[in-house]
């Protein structure tokens, strides 16, 4: 008793710190309402009907070439500059973004995917707005009616069933992360940055009023992106294009899925592992670490955070490429 008296002594500012520590945190997250007003619907991002998922003329949809795979889920991408302004490129990765660029990206799920009319269960959309030089970051969970969303910082695990493409019934416990998950994966270099619109992940073609374009093109040609040679920019490419290398692939997703927290700049710098796509392989450090790769891949323990199930798919393809190697 005595010595756990005096245990709880010594401890007890370290406490006080802790609890200091964890207010200054909380209060980093204490979003104003005028930057994260508490309901979606006030934050001016869709017009009409909520769950139409229909933006404002302002925020412009945008497509990756290779993108996260979380659960199956679906995602619209969604960028808005202020008028007047436009991404200014650097080199092939992030571009200089202007001061209140805010991004938003929705994820929800057909009910039958392969009959859009059956409708949709949309989960949550999760925001990043420039402000004073850094990104701030929310998310909006939505209603079960699907007439709102609202601000959670606290995390949530919601179990979602949808028929897939194949007509086979799926569950899955979907997460939508507290702020502490956000920043394990967004944060480089000791802030908070995008992931997804790295000029090398924008160079594809999409689809435009009918016509295919490259994105970097379009984004130009409507004022959001600087005029520069866009063949100077090499381009990622999407890991389910059947045409590709084993290799192609297998780089392309380990780029989208581990390469955030696995690179220099990530959560897990500790680490030799740099799973970027343009990385050479024998910087990678992935010669040597094969079979520990497959089997953090085949026990799902890789992703550290940001699925529930495995991709079998492709888990199965990298498992052929890394054995090859
Ligand atoms: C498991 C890792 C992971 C977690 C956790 C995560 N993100 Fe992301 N997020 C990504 C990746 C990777 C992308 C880009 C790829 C994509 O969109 O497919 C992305 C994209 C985004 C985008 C679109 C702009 C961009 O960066 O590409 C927003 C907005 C966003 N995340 C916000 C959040 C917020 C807010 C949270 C916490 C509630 C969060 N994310 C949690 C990995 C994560
Ligand atoms: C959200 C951040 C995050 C993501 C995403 C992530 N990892 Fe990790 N990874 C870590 C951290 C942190 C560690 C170190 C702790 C541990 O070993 O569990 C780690 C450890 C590993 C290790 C062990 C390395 C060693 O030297 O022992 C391997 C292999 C690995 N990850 C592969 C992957 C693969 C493959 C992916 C993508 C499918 C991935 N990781 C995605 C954070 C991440």
């Amino acid at each position: 008793m005595l010595s756990n008296y005096h245990k709880q002594k010594n401890y007890f500012p370290l406490f006080i710190l802790f609890f200091f520590f964890a207010q200054a945190c909380q209060k980093e997250h204490e979003l104003s309402e005028e930057d994260f007003p508490s309901k979606l619907s006030a934050a001016n991002i869709f017009s009409g009907t909520l769950s139409d998922l229909a933006p404002y003329s302002d925020y412009i949809p945008y497509e990756l070439a290779s993108e996260l795979f979380s659960d199956y889920a679906e995602k619209q991408r969604l960028i808005k500059l202020p008028a007047g302004t436009q991404m200014t490129k650097i080199n092939d990765v992030l571009p200089i973004f202007p001061e209140g660029t805010s991004i938003v990206k929705t994820f929800y799920y057909w009910n039958d995917k392969r009959d859009a009319s059956k409708g949709k269960r949309i989960l949550e959309s999760r925001v990043l707005l420039l402000k004073n030089g850094s990104w701030l970051y929310g998310t909006y969970q939505w209603n079960s009616d699907q007439t709102e969303a609202y601000l959670l910082t606290s995390g949530s695990d919601q179990l979602v069933n949808w028929v897939d493409e194949d007509g086979i019934p799926n569950a899955t416990s979907y997460r939508i992360p507290n702020m502490t998950e956000c920043t394990t994966c967004h944060q480089q270099s000791m802030h908070v940055k995008p992931l997804g619109p790295k000029l090398h992940n924008l160079h594809l073609l999409v689809n435009n009023n009918g016509s295919l374009i490259n994105q970097l093109t379009y984004f130009q040609n409507i004022g959001l992106m600087n005029n520069f040679d866009i063949s100077t920019i090499s381009a990622i490419p999407n890991y389910k294009d059947s045409n590709l290398t084993k290799e192609q692939k297998s780089r392309a997703y380990l780029d989208a899925n581990c390469g955030h927290c696995h690179n220099p700049h990530g959560t897990s710098n500790d680490l030799e592992l740099d799973l970027r796509y343009h990385t050479p392989l024998e910087n990678t450090a992935i010669l040597g670490s094969q079979s520990v790769l497959i089997e953090r891949l085949e026990s799902g323990q890789m992703p550290l955070i940001g699925t529930s199930v495995l991709d079998r798919a492709y888990v199965q393809q990298i498992t052929q490429y890394l054995n090859s190697l």
